[in-house]
């Protein structure tokens, strides 16, 4: 008999790790303030997501743990991407363009690993400014589709219940489903009586939705170019007809939701000199300015169990920019805890 598990947070997180729950045949019920299928809100990060797997050297033991979650992620994505093609996940090429080459290496720890086809791209055919290049393949998504695949299939194929409920802790989830294990993948976390973790902050991101000319070089691929002045510039079309997204911004700690001008001119600026294939008449032909805030933690991604009163509670928050790269890997780990804990209770 296996415990019914209630996950709170629908974000792509919570419907992935829902998902590996069922598979393994558990009873599970999503409870959410935001669902798949609603209007674009702030709140809702997993709506806003590029969303591509770009990998990136390890600074420390975390950042290659966290590798290894993408890695899991990158070998279902590319069973799904072939049985099932309507998740909008596409396997195309990646680029990354350094203007300073840090850690980044072909063999560097953490960034190689498991991808195929990894190359570095030689120096006379890299841009100007560009020390080192890499190429890679990987996978983009259309992240609001993506979603909302994954909210359909929970229902439909097994049988998922989605509830529409803004809770205000924990421990009133706990006390309205006595016995269940509850899951919490809230993004930024909820604490188990109120409130948010405190090690748990934003990042703020702005990108552009444009619609790009047809044919242009850049329709297959994904290109990331870091600036030697801290800024990126990228590009991630979305697949079944998303357009393409030109970002981005990180801004730390900053809270504005709507779109701000100053973001908008620097990301067109820098596209210009970077990407001009995208621009129609010298313009880029914006269709939506999208802003979103990344779950980011102090001490980075938290995948933990726990029990507080008699509540065994599984944690997993605080995903930052990487979400949807380590989503499915996250999911696995969810559902490792999850099965030490229905078996501890059996003893
Ligand atoms: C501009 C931008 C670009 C990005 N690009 C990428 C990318 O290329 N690749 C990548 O991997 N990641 C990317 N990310 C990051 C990615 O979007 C996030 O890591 C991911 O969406 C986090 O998912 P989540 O499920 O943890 O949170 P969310 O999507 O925010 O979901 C949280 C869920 O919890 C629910 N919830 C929260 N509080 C409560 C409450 N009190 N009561 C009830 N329900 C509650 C919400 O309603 C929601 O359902 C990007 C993010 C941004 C902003
Ligand atoms: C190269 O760097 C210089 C100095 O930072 C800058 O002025 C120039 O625009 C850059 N060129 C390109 C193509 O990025
Ligand atoms: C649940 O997750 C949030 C972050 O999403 C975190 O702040 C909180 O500590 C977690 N809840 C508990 C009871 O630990
Ligand atoms: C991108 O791929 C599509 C489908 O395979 C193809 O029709 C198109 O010509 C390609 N675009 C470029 C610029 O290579």
């Amino acid at each position: 008999m296996s415990r019914d598990i209630v996950v709170v947070g629908a974000g792509v997180i919570g419907l992935s790790a829902a998902l590996a729950l069922s598979e393994e045949g558990y009873k599970v019920k999503i409870i959410a303030k935001h669902l798949p299928t609603d209007p674009l809100n702030s709140q809702y990060t997993s709506q806003w997501a590029g969303a591509h797997f770009r990998p990136y050297p390890s600074k420390s033991d975390k950042d290659y743990e966290e590798s290894k979650l993408a890695r899991k992620t990158l070998k279902r994505f590319k069973r799904v991407a072939v049985e099932e093609p309507w998740s909008s996940i596409k396997f195309i090429e990646g680029i990354d363009y350094l203007e300073t080459q840090g850690l980044y290496g072909v063999k560097s720890r953490g960034y190689f690993e498991e991808l195929t086809n990894m190359k570095e791209i030689s120096k006379d055919k890299l841009p100007k400014n560009v020390s080192f290049g890499a190429k890679y393949d990987t996978w983009i998504v259309n992240s609001p589709l993506y979603i909302q695949y994954l909210q359909r299939k929970l229902t439909f194929e097994y049988g998922v219940q989605f509830e529409r409920q803004e809770i205000g802790s924990l421990k009133q989830v706990s006390q309205s489903n006595p016995g269940s294990i509850v899951v919490n993948a809230t993004g930024l976390g909820v604490q188990y009586n109120g409130g948010l973790d405190p090690n748990s902050f934003v990042i703020r991101g702005q990108t552009l939705l444009v619609r790009a000319p047809k044919g242009n070089p850049y329709e297959n691929k994904t290109i990331t170019h870091q600036s030697s002045d801290g800024s990126w510039t990228f590009l991630i079309p979305r697949p079944l007809d998303g357009g393409l997204i030109v970002g981005g911004t990180k801004q730390v700690g900053d809270y504005q939701t709507t779109p701000k001008i100053e973001d908008t001119k620097a990301i067109t600026s820098r596209a210009k000199v970077l990407f001009p294939e995208v621009f129609i008449d010298g313009e880029l032909d914006i269709r939506n300015i999208n802003v979103g805030f990344r779950p980011a933690r102090k001490g980075g991604i938290r995948i933990e169990s726990e029990q507080i009163d008699n509540q065994q509670l599984v944690h997993v928050y605080g995903f930052g920019g990487m979400g949807y790269e380590t989503s499915w890997g996250a999911a696995e780990e969810v559902l490792k805890l999850v099965k030490l804990l229905s078996r501890d209770s059996k003893l």
